[in-house]
């Protein structure tokens, strides 16, 4: 049966009852379709130790943490509108949670350790339910002592299929992750110390994809693939070239952005940042390409090459359509927004001379010795329940007006909300893109600006996991 035939079928049944009942509406057609399509899919993830083929498929085992074992966790998928329920169990030493990133959850599923929820104890388990209301590519993540347990390789890809999907040859998902490993294979210990925490994070020295080391992708000439990357590391930030490929910018964060060409032809990540690009095969047969990761001037490396086979699947990629439909998300009343201003300071080679920890004045001494380097408005964050910095009304527009005081980059991450970016140093931006994660560069002032729309207390901090632990941290109340 065809769908069209099948709708008729159904809309005459239900326009059948209504006449049985005498006065009741008929409904519309997208309020059956949605109906039908009400489903909740069901997911388990185990958090525990396994080991993983980071040097490569033929490389030793290195030790991880991953959920079921591996890393990635699985790749979780669900359709627009639908309910996802995972149930998460914990088979580590310690307590977890997992938290949604970019995912517009109700607050009590947002899977901050005390602040929405006891953290899952180990032996314990704790279901997650909630509606996937954006179409777009996500990630989770546990959200206690994060630092070590993303390093270790609890993540996974949580992606929302839209209910028309553009028309591609391959939907491929890239989760980029960068580790440090020490001269035996295993992941260095050094987790959380002074001297990441006050520069620039745990950068490590072996890049992964999908939890692989590979050198190779095989293009397809002719193929068109939309590629989901994701960044799940600690602390690099990937500046990606494409060699002869011209990739195109479709989302950014998981929502649908006006199809560009990256920015002087690098696309930049910062650490939980996503970004999904139409990657046209416009090789020549049997040439390969290399695709080189250039954002820190000094360790610049080839993350992998192309190649491409001597038989094309057809002589050139498609030209249909590449631009995706928004989501629903409520735009921001600009011109009435409310303004905040956020400073954040710290870190070396700064000039922040002390700030409040647990409402005590510390010199930057005494901060250092605390384990923490950073402020945000002159307060140092320590655990997941501080006092609010900000607390806005539901419903209302708000601007933030982010200023980097410091000399080094922050990935600033705001939970519960997309926002939009609307201007940086002063400047408009050209596509007032949706994050949810907005990478600001040393001295830069960058605003956003977002309808404060999902009741809750929500995580605001920098996703430099090291930073984050550093006090670069805060929490913004919406009631
Ligand atoms: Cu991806 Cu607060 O986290
Ligand atoms: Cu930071």
């Amino acid at each position: 049966m065809t769908e069209a035939h099948c709708s008729r079928t159904r809309r005459r049944l239900l326009l059948g009852g209504a006449v049985a009942a005498g006065a009741w509406a008929i409904a519309p057609r997208g309020a059956l379709i949605g109906l039908a399509r009400a489903q909740t899919r069901e997911h388990r993830l185990i958090a525990q130790p396994g080991e993983a083929p980071l040097l490569g498929p033929s490389g030793p085992k290195v030790p991880i943490w991953g959920y079921n074992g591996r890393v990635p966790g699985p790749e979780l998928r669900v359709r627009q509108g639908e309910r996802l329920r995972v149930t998460v169990e914990n088979r580590l030493n310690e307590e977890t949670t997992v938290h949604w990133h970019g995912v517009r959850v109700p607050n009590a599923m947002d899977g901050v350790p005390h602040l929405t929820q006891k953290p899952i104890a180990p032996g314990e388990r704790f279901t997650y339910e909630f509606e996937a209301p954006d179409a777009g590519t996500y990630w989770y993540h546990p959200h206690q002592r994060s630092y070590e347990q993303v390093d270790r390789g609890l993540y996974g890809a949580l992606i929302v299929e839209e209910p028309a999907p553009i028309r591609v040859d391959r939907d491929v998902t890239w989760i980029l992750d960068d580790w440090r490993l020490t001269r035996e294979g295993r992941v260095s210990e050094t987790f959380g110390n002074m001297r990441d925490v006050a520069h620039n994070g745990r950068i490590g020295n072996t890049i992964t994809i999908n939890g692989v080391f590979f050198d190779e992708f095989a293009l397809h000439g002719g193929e068109r693939i939309r590629l989901r990357l994701i960044n799940a590391a600690n602390a690099r930030i990937f500046g990606l070239e494409f060699a002869d490929h011209q990739p195109i910018i479709i989302a950014l964060d998981g929502q649908p952005v006006t199809p560009h060409a990256p920015p002087n032809g690098r696309v930049v990540l910062g650490p939980a940042m996503r970004c999904d690009l139409i990657l046209d095969a416009v090789g020549r047969p049997g040439h390969r390409y290399v695709v080189r990761d250039m954002f820190y001037k000094t360790m610049a490396y080839e993350l992998l090459s192309f190649t491409y086979s001597n038989k094309p699947l057809r002589a050139k990629p498609p030209e249909s359509p590449i631009e995706l439909p928004r989501n629903r998300l409520r735009e921001p009343d600009v011109a009435r927004a409310q303004t905040h201003r956020i400073h954040f300071q710290g870190g070396m080679i700064g000039d922040l001379t002390g700030a409040t920890l647990n409402g005590r004045p510390l010199d930057m001494r005494q901060m250092m010795q605390s384990g923490k380097a950073w402020a945000v408005n002159g307060v140092v964050a320590s655990g997941h329940t501080p006092e609010p910095m900000l607390t806005l009304t539901r419903d209302r527009s708000y601007v933030l007006a982010l200023h980097n005081d410091t000399a080094w980059h922050h990935p600033m991450h705001l939970h519960g909300h997309s926002f939009r970016v609307i201007r940086r140093n002063g400047r408009p931006t050209p596509y007032r893109e949706w994050q949810d994660t907005v990478l600001l560069s040393p001295d830069e002032n960058v605003e956003v600006a977002f309808v404060a729309d999902n009741p809750g207390d929500w995580m605001f901090h920098c996703h430099i996991l090291e930073h984050q632990e550093g006090g670069m941290m805060n929490v913004i109340r919406v009631t």
